[in-house]
């Protein structure tokens, strides 16, 4: 068997499959004088890097909850000239996080706010923070559940362990006398928890 097959099987045992399937066409490079063996190298591996992180990205999406997966570099500022571009990437930053500051999107719909929370959101999760997304009616019908079911403790618990817990569409619907209770205690879990 010569090396460059026992190269492919290699390949394909380590997972390397962006690699494998890319070898020829770097292989040509190389021997064309087009590339160095270390830029070819290297640009492989980034193939790999790559598909791994869209790997992550998409796992992520699952486990929190979001309702579709869109970045900033999807959100044309120049569109919403009233949305500060530098505000949000530091927000991208993930400073906030780290800082334990709650972050208000308030506008008309349609401008944006979702988006921007999930692109914000989806950085957090891809850098392992526990992230998850849920609608305030969503999350109101849950915690009620709980109330009724005299397990609302365990399961504020739960959503306050988030890191990153974003909560959209908060006064879409009227918020009743329980809700509101429900949600400044949920706040005040979260703060509690991350505190220590
Ligand atoms: N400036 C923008 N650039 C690119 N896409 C945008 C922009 N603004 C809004 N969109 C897109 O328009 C759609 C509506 O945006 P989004 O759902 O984020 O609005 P919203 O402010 O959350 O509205 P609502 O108050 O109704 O929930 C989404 O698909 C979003 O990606
Ligand atoms: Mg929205």
């Amino acid at each position: 068997m010569s090396n460059y097959i026992k190269l492919q099987n290699n390949l394909e045992e380590l997972n390397l499959i962006h690699m494998k399937n890319n070898l020829d066409k770097y292989l040509n490079l190389i021997k064309e004088g087009e590339k160095s063996f270390v830029d070819a190298l290297y640009e492989l591996s980034e193939l790999e890097i790559k598909a791994k992180e869209k790997r992550a990205m998409y796992s992520c999406v699952r486990v929190a909850n979001f309702p579709f997966l869109k970045g900033t570099e999807d959100f044309d500022f120049d569109f919403q000239p009233a949305i500060n571009k530098q505000e949000i990437l530091d927000l991208k930053s993930l400073r906030f996080v780290e800082n334990k500051e709650n972050i208000l999107f308030v506008g008309t719909p349609g401008v944006g706010k979702t988006h921007l929370a999930v692109s914000i959101a989806i950085e957090a999760a891809k850098h392992r923070y526990s992230t998850y997304f849920i609608y305030f009616y969503d999350l109101m019908s849950q915690l009620k559940k709980a109330l009724l079911e005299n397990r609302l403790e365990i399961r504020l618990k739960h959503f306050a362990k988030y890191k990153v817990l974003v909560i959209d569409e908060i006064g879409y619907l009227p918020i009743d006398n329980d809700s509101s209770n429900l949600f400044f205690q949920l706040i005040s879990d979260m703060n509690i928890i991350q505190m220590v």
